[in-house]
């Protein structure tokens, strides 16, 4: 079996194939079953998957990007709540903590970023476990596509995910990575 930490590539092209809501709703079961600070769960997604969809992306990707996203099946965009304090009291019901967050912007920022960048390895790897190729992207404008998107939504796009059963002949080979020695200090 393909070990998806050693042997997964991103995917640059897909194949002709769909991906079933079921496949989306057990990604997001996956994804959802992982830690975030006070269970804070910032993630927010939006599944492109419509050509009237990708039109409106279109404009704010990036000229090097635009051609895999076209083509992917679906493009993801990984987004966070910055208002997602306003559910911890039911998200962490250990102790109310929604007061840490209001009136503190950067803190609240902070941990949304934070927390929502870990979700999107999740769903990186999640997607990986099922089989699925991605392609993630931070080459677009964030502010335009968050404008077009999440208009009377306190959200704000992290990242966007190409997403689809991946052409091997559509990635690269692989670039060097640091070895444990190089990165890693035990004290
Ligand atoms: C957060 C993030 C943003 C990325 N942005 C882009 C992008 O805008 N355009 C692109 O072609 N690749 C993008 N990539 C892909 C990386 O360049 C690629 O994953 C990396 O070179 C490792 O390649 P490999 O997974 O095939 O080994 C991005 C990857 C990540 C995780």
């Amino acid at each position: 079996m393909k070990n998806i930490f050693t042997e997964n590539k991103t995917y640059y092209g897909f194949q002709d194939k769909e991906v079933s809501q079921t496949t989306l709703v057990e990604l997001y079961e996956m994804v959802k079953n992982n830690a975030t600070s006070f269970n804070c769960q910032p993630l927010r997604i939006t599944f492109i998957k419509s050509k009237e969809g990708k039109e409106r992306l279109d404009p704010f990707v990036l000229e090097t990007n635009k051609e895999k996203t076209m083509q992917a099946p679906i493009t993801a965009i990984l987004a966070m709540d910055l208002s997602f304090y306003e559910d911890l009291p039911k998200n962490f019901p250990a102790m109310d903590v929604s007061f840490l967050f209001k009136d503190n912007p950067d803190f609240t920022y902070q941990t949304a970023f934070r927390n929502s960048s870990l979700q999107g390895g999740y769903f990186i790897k999640a997607a990986h476990a099922l089989g699925l190729g991605t392609g993630p992207m931070s080459g677009f404008d964030n502010n335009g596509l968050d404008e077009e998107f999440f208009k009377g939504k306190n959200w704000k796009s992290n990242f966007l995910c190409n997403l689809g059963y991946g052409d091997e002949a559509q990635t690269r080979p692989r670039a060097p990575r640091y070895e444990f020695d190089d990165i890693v200090e035990i004290l």
